[in-house]
């Protein structure tokens, strides 16, 4: 079992690896207590009775609550049927919520957990290569309403992650595609070891995890609540968000994210920040993955974007900027100049 530290106030472990969930589960230093695994209606068949029993096994008295899978259920609703649920079940500030899922698994159950009592432990437990490279480390949580996506949420770390790869054997296909778009984007920031082996195919996928992991929580330690450097993880998120938007979220956001960075790759090269050959790695990493290459209606992208961004419409963007596969750099732009930056 691979162990990455997120040394925050407090610290906590990322624990990756095959069938770890014992291990891992033994590592809770919060003992004879409840835990309430939260799950959706994907992973609930799949994973959750070996889950509980896990915790069975452990001495913790276990109950469950799962909600209807995908992102239109990640409400308040949603959230205060989990809050309702906690409170029903009488738990108190040593009990722990279980995330057992994706990405908004993790947001909802690490959302409730950030705010019932004021706040109690979560455990991040993510199903699906995007969570278990990204979303579950951090601490970001929270829900959609009806003016954006995760507009009400807080930072609130996991005590615990435990990415067991055995998840993964059921992960559809076009989860897979969501977790590489991700991953592509690791690969940018951190070059190095990352970018190869995600060219040669992903093996091991516990080490591809690992520095994934590493490198996020890297970030983090130096800026948790997204004030500077955190921002660097959106690389291709402006313009990834923007085709998710404008696609009516048929594209993925993983796939979003792929193209995102392929666009600010390309972006790099024109302004003269990014090597041709440096571009072309990029390229060879998408396509060895399927992601198309193809360009997109930047002028199209750039007003999503903009509406999506509202908030800030007036003050400019930060966006990331790649110098160089794993040297990347946020900027201040206004929208004009982003719009020049991005337009081939
Ligand atoms: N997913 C980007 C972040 O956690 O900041």
């Amino acid at each position: 079992m691979t162990e990455v530290e997120v040394r925050l106030m407090p610290a906590y472990k990322v624990y990756i690896g095959r069938g770890i969930l014992d291990e891992a589960i033994g590592k809770i230093c919060q003992k004879d207590c409840k835990v309430m695994v939260v799950t959706d209606s994907n992973v609930a068949p799949l994973h959750l009775a070996r889950v509980v029993k896990a915790f069975d096994r452990a001495g913790y008295k276990v109950s469950t609550f799962s909600f209807e899978a995908g992102e239109a259920s990640k409400t308040v609703e949603t959230y205060l049927a989990v809050i309702e649920a906690l409170r029903y079940r009488r738990f108190s500030r040593k009990d722990i919520v279980v995330a057992l899922g994706g990405g908004v698994v993790g947001d909802i159950a690490g959302f409730a957990a950030a705010t019932y009592m004021r706040g109690i432990s979560v455990v991040q437990m993510p199903t699906t290569l995007l969570a278990m490279i990204d979303s579950s480390v951090g601490g970001k949580t929270g829900v959609d309403l009806a003016g954006g996506k995760n507009l009400l949420g807080a930072f609130h770390q996991p005590i615990l992650v435990a990415a067991d790869l055995d998840f993964l054997d059921t992960l559809p296909e076009a989860e897979w595609r969501c977790g590489i778009g991700e991953g592509i984007k690791y690969a940018c920031l951190a070059g190095g070891e990352l970018e190869k082996l995600l060219a040669e195919g992903i093996e091991p996928l516990e080490r591809f995890v690992e520095l994934c992991v590493s490198y996020k929580a890297q970030v983090v330690e130096q800026d948790q609540f997204e004030g500077g450097k955190r921002m660097l993880l959106n690389l291709g998120h402006t313009l990834g968000h923007a085709l998710e938007c404008a696609s009516g979220y048929t594209v993925p956001h993983g796939v979003a994210v792929a193209k995102g960075v392929l666009i600010m790759a390309r972006a790099a090269l024109k302004a003269g920040e990014l090597r041709r050959d440096e571009l072309k790695k990029v390229e060879e990493l998408e396509r060895k993955y399927s992601f198309d290459l193809e360009g997109e209606d930047i002028d199209d992208l750039l007003e999503f974007a903009r509406a999506d961004k509202k908030a800030d419409a007036d003050e400019g963007i930060n966006v990331v900027c790649m110098r160089g596969i794993g040297n990347c750099a946020v900027r201040r732009m206004s929208w004009a100049q982003f719009g020049e930056y991005v337009k081939a």
